[in-house]
């Protein structure tokens, strides 16, 4: 396949390496001339394990030509990637000049000539660019109409600086966003031969998931540090700690914890953080991740406050109490905290919990919900047929099926879903998840 490339710096280049070794004919494309200079030799600009090889079969075999110029590139281009830079400007926005300007110079090119390349924008860009941006910029200046005339696709790239080319060649995964159905498929044939998952989502979805990843790795780095400082400080080697830690592939490197949902509580992890986070303060450690897990905690449930409030509900039913399902353990249950917080705005609350019997509750737990909801046994019902009459009602745990969230939308009570039941038809009128 004859594909173009704009943008030849870490990702265009090793994109050109890579295709080369696939028998694809490659065009790379730059404004900085000393860089296609390079390419039209058959040198690699960039530094990279792997590339300058690559590059320079490729181009002995013919199939390497760089230019400056657009319309040259385009010529006969079975597909553009795009791969630009789109850097932080000084107020921490996302800069898409580059991304702007290729593609103006691409739809005026597309406007005067018969090639309808797909375009594949690889570059980072934030949810909402493609379809916003990208997709309106291109049919302004080419007369085309994306979707009809031409298609565009957003394929987020995962390649590591350093380990570049076989990062390209095993992928942890393949994701092409596009707008219509079929519009990726001559994408899907580069990667014919390929062995990774592959994902075929929409344009907003794939772009947020270039970010996912790279949030949780920036994440998953400051909250080993953190860990390993408080390690360090009572005399503990992190490393073997650490080691430990990544053998627990059950819970802990694991997509356990890891889905969007409710907000965390229980005896443990609220008490955990704050022991550590003291024992850090006296320590005179700093922990800025840590010290902010609780606050965003927080944020999330009173998130969920707001967003029953802002229904206007007089009666509210509540399917879950105790912190997670299967428990009557309430010890920082956030659900004691939303329905506290409810009662306090003169909510008539309903909650049915089957696992939380208030004559059997002893210790702290009795203690602490008796505390933040006295008259607890006036709130609970015994069956989930007991919150018809309500206004919306918020599931908390999975202990109701899709049949029930059914029945209530369809008798006219809003539900809110924290617990992604499975079935629901997520159209339905009065749905809604929490995350989705
Ligand atoms: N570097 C990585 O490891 C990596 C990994 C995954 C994704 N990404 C993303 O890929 C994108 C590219 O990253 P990079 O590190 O390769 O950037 P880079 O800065 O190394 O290269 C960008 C290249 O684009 C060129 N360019 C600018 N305007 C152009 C135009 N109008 N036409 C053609 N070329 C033009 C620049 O001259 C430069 O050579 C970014 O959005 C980045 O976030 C990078």
């Amino acid at each position: 396949m004859k594909i173009s490339i704009f943008g030849m710096g870490y990702v265009g280049v090793v994109s050109a390496a890579c295709l080369l070794r696939d028998g694809h004919e490659i065009i790379g494309v730059d404004p900085v001339a000393a860089k296609v200079a390079d390419l039209s030799q058959g040198r690699s600009p960039i530094q990279e394990p792997g590339v300058p090889e690559l590059l320079a079969k490729g181009y002995q075999a013919g199939r390497l030509k760089a230019t400056t110029e657009t319309s040259q590139a385009l010529a006969g281009s079975e597909m553009v990637w795009i791969c630009v830079g789109t850097p932080s400007r000084p107020d921490g926005g996302i800069d898409l000049s580059s991304v702007e300007t290729v593609i103006k110079q691409i739809g005026r090119c597309l406007a005067g000539s018969a090639d309808r390349p797909l375009i594949v924008l690889r570059s980072t860009c934030l949810p909402g660019t493609t379809s916003n941006h990208v997709i309106p910029l291109l049919e302004k200046e080419s007369g085309l109409t994306v979707g009809k005339d031409i298609h565009v696709v957003f394929h987020p790239e995962f390649l590591r600086e350093g380990t570049a080319v076989d990062d390209f060649f095993s992928p942890p995964k393949i994701v092409i966003g596009q707008a219509g159905s079929g519009a990726g498929n001559l994408l899907v044939e580069v990667y014919r031969n390929y062995h990774a998952p592959m994902f075929r989502l929409k344009l907003g979805e794939a772009e947020v998931v270039k970010y996912y990843d790279n949030l949780f790795h920036a994440l998953k780095i400051t909250f080993a540090n953190e860990v390993a400082a408080v390690a360090k400080s009572a005399g503990v080697d992190a490393r073997k700690v650490a080691e430990v830690f990544c053998a627990d592939t059950k819970l802990n490197i694991s997509s356990h914890y890891l889905r969007p949902g409710p907000a965390f509580g229980g005896s443990c992890l609220p008490k955990d953080l704050r022991a550590i986070l003291r024992f850090a303060a006296v320590n005179s450690l700093r922990l800025p991740v840590l010290e902010s897990v609780l606050a965003s905690n927080e944020v999330q449930i009173k998130n969920l406050v707001a967003r029953i409030l802002s229904y206007r509900p007089r009666t509210v039913g509540m399917v879950g109490l105790a912190f997670k399902t299967n428990t009557d353990d309430m010890r920082e249950s956030p659900y004691v905290k939303v329905a506290k917080e409810l009662i306090g705005e003169g909510i008539k609350l309903k909650i049915y919990d089957p696992a939380v019997q208030p004559d059997r509750l002893i210790g702290s737990n009795r203690q602490q919900v008796q505390e933040a909801l006295r008259h607890l046994e006036k709130l609970l019902v015994s069956s989930p047929e007991d919150l018809c009459a309500t206004d919306l009602i918020v599931v908390n745990h999975a202990i109701i099926d899709a049949d029930c969230i059914h029945s209530w939308l369809a008798a006219g009570i809003r539900v809110l879903d924290v617990a992604n039941i499975k079935g629901v038809d997520r159209r339905a009128d009065g749905y809604e998840g929490i995350y989705w």
